[in-house]
């Protein structure tokens, strides 16, 4: 079943707390999900689903670590779950490039800042080669950490700047710079299972998307 790739060449701006989101409301929908963390000096969508055992009401999200070339092992754990979420480095690495061969889809979390924009176009090239090996490979921009007064000027100032890159579009989903997204991470949970129900909302648009893309 499909492969999710959350992945950016930046650290910090958002891969682990997209990869547990969408997790978490995957979970709560039925589905049978696996995290693939890949990043091995953090861990930290490993420590979450190990923090989420602790409560049994909350739907089981699996996790398992990968490194290194991660190809033949996630094509393996693809045909086990409903879905495979992989979440990678802050870099450009050996588990994203490799990861990228497989996936069904990638997702790109990106502050919508000028610095974090410009890391795009190197973003393109490498999609680009992935998708000769993986024609199936679809990638989208997903801008995280919006500040939460934004007037949606960042949507378009990204939108304007993407539009050179249509291998890279922008989605609709957006994710703001929220309390509930810090918060509900050390209770294993997603903010589809904590109390700012904007949060929540955001998540269910980009879940809906995700599964519109696959
Ligand atoms: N939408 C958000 N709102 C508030 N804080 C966020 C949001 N997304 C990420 N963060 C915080 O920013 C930091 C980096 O996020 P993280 O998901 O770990 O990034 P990455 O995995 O790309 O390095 C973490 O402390 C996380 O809690
Ligand atoms: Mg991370």
């Amino acid at each position: 079943m499909p492969i999710i790739l959350v992945a950016c060449q930046k650290g910090g701006s958002g891969k682990t707390t997209t990869t547990v989101n969408v997790a978490a409301e995957l979970a709560r929908l039925g589905h049978d999900v696996l995290i693939a963390d890949c990043d091995k000096t953090t861990k930290s969508s490993t420590t979450w689903a190990q923090d989420r055992t602790q409560d049994d009401t909350l739907p089981r999200v699996h996790a398992i670590q990968k490194t290194g070339n991660v190809r033949e092992a996630l094509k393996d754990l693809a045909t086990r779950y409903d879905y495979v979420i992989v979440d990678a480095p802050g870099h450009d690495s050996q588990e994203m490039r490799t990861a990228m061969t497989v996936a069904d889809l990638m997702v790109i979390p990106t502050r919508p800042s000028q610095f974090d924009l410009d890391t795009l176009p190197d973003m393109t090239k490498l999609v680009e080669i992935a998708q000769d090996m993986n024609p199936k490979l679809k990638a989208f921009v997903l801008l995280a950490q919006v500040p939460t007064d934004s007037n949606g000027s960042e949507q378009d100032e990204a939108k304007d700047y993407l539009r050179d890159y249509p291998q890279l579009p922008l989605i609709d989903a957006a994710l703001k710079s929220r309390k509930a997204y810090r918060d509900s991470i050390p209770a294993g949970r997603g903010v589809i299972e904590w109390s700012n129900p904007k949060a929540k909302a955001e998540v269910q648009v980009l879940v809906k998307e995700i599964q519109g893309c696959l």
